[in-house]
């Protein structure tokens, strides 16, 4: 069946066309326009400028998503749209806009939980469908959260952050140190410089920087965000206060904070810690894949260091391509198959939501 799915929970509005079968996913087109440009001006998301921007798009990418899949609304077997979490402003111009599409053209409207979608994301332009159960980590701007996969939409969190969300530290901090906003993609590179300087980047870099100098240097020395319990719960505020911390303490003393090794050193603690939560919730689920998703899901120390977890445990791991991380509706129209095999449609009262459901 051809999914007509519409995103537009924080930045970016988008629209996709996707031909959804039992075995594969096949994207036609999946237009994102990112107001990135817009919000950097103010060092973060303005919800307020979120929604009239999502307002100012959501006509001329539909457009462009039929046009690029080479379809018309006559094609489109169902119309799919997330429905939360996010912000509410955002999220209710994509709510009324495929409210209004699936009326006008006697579609069913199929409403998409955001982290589902990302989820989701991992199964597009497969070969083969990856088959559950999985556990899936969903690290975004707002998100940290482990989720049990029992069924494609059977999912409910089992850890999540009880704070700060791992990509908005990442914003945060790389703010501090001069990284436009969102500031991920900068500081991944910016730790590959410093863990190039330390250890390299070749196989196993991860286990040889706990080994390595700049680990043991009480200067850049930071707290693990995984919350020390059983639980697969994290606390990315007090990682966030010590390294505001240690870059302070480096201005008191008149020294230069050597970026790159303090980004480094910061993204071992965020990484070490999902990998730590994600060893725990795997080996108390035999026989369970693994699934990475979300924004953060982009970071290159976090794809190598997660795979190596998985495979030291034989469990297969699912990451989407980079281009697929983000924010995207081609997702929402993977998650969204599901939720219609299930009969999970909604009606025009259907109202969009800021909250977690999971
Ligand atoms: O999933 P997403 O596009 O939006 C939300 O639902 O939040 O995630 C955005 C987050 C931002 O915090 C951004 O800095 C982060 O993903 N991000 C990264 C990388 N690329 C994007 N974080 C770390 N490393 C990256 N390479
Ligand atoms: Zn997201």
């Amino acid at each position: 069946m051809l999914i007509l799915a519409f995103e537009s929970s924080c930045d970016e509005t988008s629209a996709a066309v996707v031909e959804c079968g039992a075995e594969r996913f096949i994207t036609k087109s999946n237009i994102i326009a990112s107001q990135v440009e817009t919000h950097r001006l103010y060092g973060g998301v303005v919800p307020e400028i979120a929604s009239r921007a999502h307002i100012e798009a959501i006509s001329s990418i539909t457009y462009e998503a039929l046009s690029e899949a080479g379809v018309t609304m006559a094609d489109i077997d169902a119309v799919a749209v997330t429905k939360n979490p996010g912000l509410i402003g955002a999220l209710l111009v994509g709510v009324n806009f495929a409210k209004a599409l699936a009326a006008a053209y006697k579609k069913p409207l199929i409403p998409v939980d955001h982290i589902k979608g990302h989820i989701a994301a991992t199964y597009l332009d497969r070969e083969k469908m990856p088959k559950p159960p999985f556990i899936a980590l969903a690290a975004s701007g707002g998100h940290t959260a482990i989720y049990e996969v029992k069924s494609y939409n059977d999912v409910h969190t089992i850890g999540t952050t009880r704070d700060d969300a791992i990509g908005e530290s990442f914003d945060k901090i790389g703010r501090i140190i001069g990284i436009p906003y969102p500031a991920g993609a900068g500081f991944d590179r910016l730790a590959k410089e410093g863990f190039l300087e330390t250890v390299g980047t070749e196989a196993g870099y991860f286990d040889k920087y706990k080994r390595s100098a700049d680990y043991k240097d009480a200067a850049l020395a930071l707290p693990s965000p995984a919350v020390k319990d059983d639980s697969l719960d994290f606390s990315f505020s007090g990682l966030k206060t010590a390294a505001i911390n240690l870059i302070h303490r480096y201005e008191q003393r008149g020294d230069e904070l050597p970026k790159a090794r303090f980004a480094a050193r910061y993204t071992y603690e965020a990484v070490e810690a999902v990998a730590k939560k994600l060893g725990m919730a795997l080996d108390a689920h035999p026989g369970y894949d693994l699934i990475i998703s979300g924004g953060v899901a982009a970071n290159s120390h976090l794809r190598c260091r997660l795979g190596e977890i998985a495979e030291r445990r034989a469990r297969q791991i699912y990451l989407p391509p980079l281009s697929l991380c983000g924010d995207n509706a081609a997702m929402i129209a993977a998650a969204a198959y599901f939720e219609f095999l299930d009969g999970n449609l909604a009606d025009p009262s259907l109202n969009a939501s800021a909250m977690d459901a999971l």
